[in-house]
Parts: C-alpha cells; sequence; structure tokens
C-alpha cells in the first residue's frame, strides 16, 4: 500500500500501533521521566482515549507501559482527557486530569500512584470522592471545561491551578485554588481570559528567565527578573503570551495584548498543538512536548496502523529581550548522530542548487549557518503580511526570487525534484530592524493526492546589523520535518507523505539560494540519525 510502513518515523516519540494525542503529564522522579498521552487502545482514530504511559531515562529510547488510567468510571466512561502531573512536598506525584461522561460533561479528577517504590510507576488510582472539581458556577460550559495545568503555589501557601475553558463563550484559563489538592475552589476571576470565542484548550503556565536556558520550578520560588508565560491551544495551533504574575491579583498580566488571534505569537507554525511543559530536575530546564498529528487522511492511518507523533522534546526559554520564546531540541537527541559531514566556506549565488551528500537523507539532524554578505538589497516589509503568514509563504516561495532570499534547505526531494520539501527565509527591512520569513514550503511535498499540504509560515524580528548570520537547523525522520530558525525563533513541524518515500527511491536534500543576494555559508553540518527504541519494548 501506499501508506507505506516507511513513514513510520526513527526516533521521534509514538505508539508501535493505534492513536495518541496529547502529551500529558511529562515528568521526572526518581531517575526516570514519564510521558503519558491521550490513546486510543483500540484503533487509529480519535475515540476511547485513556492515559497512555511510557518511561525512558533519556527521553529518546522509551518503554511502553500499560496505560495508567481508564474509562472505568461514570466520570470518565466517555474519555480520560488531557490533563497534568504535580509533584507535592515529601516526593508525591499527582495526576489531575479531565473526565468526560456519557453526556460529553467535564469534571476534574485526582489520581496517584499505586506503589510510588515502584521505579516505573506502573499503576495508579483513582482518588475517592472525584470529580474533585466540576463546571459548576456562573459563565460555565459543562462540555468545555479541561485540560487542567500543573499547580503552583501562590505566596498564601495554597495551590493554584488552570483550567481550560469557556467562560461566558469566551476562551479562558479559568483559576482554581487549593490546600491540599483535593478539594479546589473557583478563584471569582480568571488567571486571564479572551475578548472573542472560542474555548483554550490544553493551557500551559509557567516562569523562564530571559536570555537563560536554565529552567524554573513553578512551585518553588521565582527568581527576580523571570517572566511568566500563559500558552493556550486555539484555532489549531498553540499560542502563548508573555507578562508577569500579577500577585496582588492573583492575575496573569501580558506585556502586549493584542485583540487579534492572528498575531499572537506562536510555539510552532506548523502541525503542533496541546503541547505542555515540566521543570525537568535532572538537569535544570524547562522541555515542552507537542503532539503531531498525521496530515495524510483517516484511511491511511487505519492501514499504517498508527496515528500521531510527538515532536522532538525541546529545552524552552525566553530571549534575552523577553520579547519571545526560544526552543531548541534537547541535547539527548544529538546522542543519535552519526556519519557526520562538514561544510565550510560555501557561497551559494543566485540559483545555487548545493547536494548535500554522504548522510540518509530520510532520517538525519542538518545545521546551517547562512551569513549575509550585505543588506542593502533587502526589500520592504509589509506588517500586513503578519495576518496571514501562510498566504505570504505561498506568494513569496522558494522559486519567486528576492532581494534577499529565498535560501535554505531543500529536504525529501526525489530524483527529477517532482516532489521536494522547501524550508527558506526571506528577509525584509522593516522600521526599526529586520524581519525573517521563515517558511516550510509542503505543496510539493508528496505526488499523492487527498493530503494536508500548506506553505506553514512565521516571521521573527532580527538585529542583522549586530549578527549578520541567520541559522537554521532541520531534523528529518521520514514523515517529519522540523525545523528552527534564527536559533529556535521560528520552530515549523511538518508532516509529509513522499511517494519517493514510501517506493524507497532515493531522495536527496539541498542547500539553495534563490535570492540575487549572494549568501555564503560559514558551515553546515549534518548528520544521519540512527533508529532509536521508541516503545518498541513493552515493559
Ligand atoms: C486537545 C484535546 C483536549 C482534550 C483532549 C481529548 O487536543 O481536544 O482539549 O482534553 O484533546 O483527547
Amino acid at each position: 500500500s501506499i501508506a507505506s510502513k516507511r513513514y513510520r518515523t526513527a526516533y521521534h516519540f509514538q505508539s508501535p500501533k493505534n492513536w495518541i494525542n496529547d502529551p500529558c503529564g511529562p515528568m521526572y522522579y526518581n531517575g526516570i521521566y514519564h510521558e503519558f498521552y491521550q490513546y486510543n487502545p483500540g484503533g487509529t482514530i480519535a475515540d476511547n482515549i485513556v492515559w497512555g504511559h511510557s518511561v525512558s531515562t533519556d527521553l529518546i529510547n522509551w518503554i511502553q507501559l500499560e496505560p495508567a488510567i481508564v474509562r472505568d468510571t461514570p466520570y470518565d466512561i466517555n474519555g480520560c482527557w488531557t490533563g497534568s502531573i504535580t509533584i507535592l512536598p515529601g516526593d508525591q506525584p499527582v495526576i489531575i486530569y479531565t473526565g468526560r461522561d456519557s453526556k460529553d460533561h467535564q469534571s476534574q479528577n485526582i489520581v496517584l500512584p499505586k506503589n510510588r517504590s515502584d521505579p516505573y510507576l506502573r499503576e495508579w488510582t483513582k482518588a475517592d470522592n472525584n470529580p474533585r472539581i466540576l463546571p459548576v458556577g456562573p459563565g460555565l460550559n459543562s462540555t468545555e471545561f479541561r485540560d487542567p495545568t500543573t499547580g503552583w503555589i501562590g505566596p498564601d501557601g495554597l495551590w493554584r491551578i488552570a483550567i481550560g475553558a469557556e467562560l461566558n463563550g469566551y476562551g479562558a484559563a479559568l483559576l482554581y485554588k487549593s490546600e491540599d489538592f483535593l478539594n479546589w475552589t473557583r478563584v471569582d476571576h480568571p488567571l486571564y481570559s479572551d475578548n472573542a470565542p472560542s474555548m483554550w484548550e490544553c493551557p500551559d503556565f509557567f516562569a523562564v528567565l530571559p536570555g537563560n536556558n536554565g529552567g524554573l520550578d513553578l512551585s518553588a520560588a521565582i527568581p527576580k527578573g523571570a517572566k511568566h508565560v500563559l500558552k493556550m491551544s486555539v484555532d489549531y495551533s498553540d499560542k502563548y503570551m508573555i507578562g508577569v504574575y500579577d500577585l496582588k491579583r492573583d492575575a496573569f498580566v501580558p506585556d502586549v495584548v493584542l485583540d487579534d488571534r492572528r498575531l499572537w505569537l506562536r510555539m510552532d507554525y506548523g502541525t503542533f498543538y496541546a503541547s505542555k511543559s515540566f521543570f525537568d530536575s535532572k538537569k535544570g530546564r524547562r522541555i515542552i512536548w507537542g503532539w503531531s498529528n498525521e496530515t495524510d487522511s483517516v484511511s491511511d492511518d487505519g492501514v499504517k496502523g498508527w496515528a500521531g507523533i510527538h515532536a522532538i522534546p525541546r529545552t524552552i526559554w525566553l530571549d534575552s529581550d523577553g520579547k519571545q520564546l526560544l526552543q531548541w531540541p534537547i541535547d539527548e537527541i544529538e546522542s543519535l548522530r552519526k556519519d557526520e559531514i562538514n561544510h565550510q566556506g560555501l557561497e551559494l549565488k543566485n540559483g545555487d542548487l548545493f547536494e548535500i551528500k554522504g548522510i540518509d537523507t530520510l532520517q538525519a539532524d542538518v545545521e546551517v549557518d547562512f551569513e549575509l554578505a550585505s543588506i542593502d538589497s533587502a526589500d520592504p516589509f509589509d506588517p500586513s503580511w503578519l495576518f496571514d503568514v501562510e498566504r505570504h509563504c505561498r506568494e513569496a516561495g522558494a522559486s519567486a526570487k528576492g532581494g534577499i532570499g529565498p535560501f535554505g534547505l531543500v529536504v525529501l526531494a526525489s530524483d527529477n525534484m517532482e516532489e521536494h520539501i522547501a524550508v527558506h527565509f526571506r528577509v525584509y527591512k522593516s522600521q526599526k530592524s529586520h524581519m525573517i520569513l521563515m517558511c516550510s514550503d509542503l505543496r510539493r511535498s508528496s505526488l499523492r493526492s487527498g493530503l494536508y499540504t500548506p506553505a506553514y509560515g512565521g516571521f521573527f524580528e532580527f538585529d542583522l546589523e549586530k549578527e549578520r548570520k541567520i541559522s537554521l537547523r532541520t531534523l528529518i525522520d521520514r514523515s517529519a520535518v522540523e525545523s528552527f530558525g534564527g536559533g529556535g525563533r521560528v520552530c515549523i513541524t511538518s508532516r509529509v507523505y513522499p511517494v519517493a518515500l514510501a517506493d524507497d527511491d532515493t531522495v536527496h536534500m539541498y542547500a539553495f539560494n534563490n535570492g540575487s543576494t549572494t549568501v555564503r555559508v560559514p558551515q553546515l553540518r549534518a548528520w544521519s540519525m540512527m533508529t532509536a527504541q521508541v516503545n518498541v519494548i513493552q515493559g
């Protein structure tokens, strides 16, 4: 079949079979990383959801265990939906998750490990007196009330969590507090809410330090100078705001308020949703996990026998100017690298296409710097492009010549280029500095029909007077192409299903420049990536 085994990723997190979606309750506990996830044990569609559970010592190789939470009580008979883990004082992990009953009413429920001395925490027990939080109170909609966050402690010593909801018809992160993590009271105002409809799924709330990639534990003391981040999943994407947590008002206050959701910052501009972060006490960093859905058809998923992956876990922190988050694949992923190739001092003139040879083009990690000899010919930036960056990526594609750019990588390209994915940049002069466009263009990614093949894109501001280099890192893993532009300022996860890949034909990788300004490549390094042991072992 065309829905080939070869689309299966080699080093991304996924289940051997069946459907997965949101990451739930990632944590590091007693030397073990845990990843839980929305999982359908019986098929490749989003139904009958339970909490799948896998464990790892390195976040790369995983052992799949029995599901941790299953649908066996009236309040969750229609789904054990997304939630989080908090480690309470005394090393007590506790899950709070959303149960969905037969009428689609949603409630929040508590689950504890049965035996904390089991290194894998295989078995979990639902607390008595669940559900713990019901969708009652003014302005709530009982079918849009879910996805509780990890808890944090306020100055009054009480625990807080946020819950994704629709409040008076608008998106919101509701705020609840508790003395014992079991009995919760709703605070009379939300942590933050939208001025427009659509519920916020999967809120995430955490603290970050500007220019410092060390992570912060939200229930420990937050150092001065730290900022808070509120993330919500809405409009098929993960958006976020940077701001402060005003302790007096007990509310999140964003630094910048943008009325139009199209202008909100995004964790990733591709297929990436329902992300959740956690503090990794082993390495003192914050790690974010996101779900990347298949973009082939439901019937293809059935033939493949699996659907959904998690993006490579990323370290997440705040840029030194405090204006946006930066993300970078966790260092552990580099242990899969082999066959390094290294090119120095390349020059890409207008129209040049440089083939990157000597590595496995289906499973690869590429790091390349593009250096601009001159920035004089940058075309002017038009702020209206920000409302629809995908449209701009379609209009300003890899073959549309600009002043500076497009330049970048072409990956998973068939012999005759009939199939290929272009990941590229374009530089624009804005009023204050420069705006860099990054696109991951999937329009020619496959000759197959019925696939979702947009031209993804995002912009980031960059001071080219200070630093003339724009970096690109792309992780290629068969049906997943994950790119990090400008040191992690724009991230784009893409899912692709080339016929050449399915047929095991040779596929190629290139660096290219189609802009009128010559681009230097001081360094291009690339590696083949080994196959990880992802859930092939059952614990
Ligand atoms: C987000 C989401 C959550 C919900 C879960 C159900 O992808 O819709 O809001 O809890 O998935 O699987």
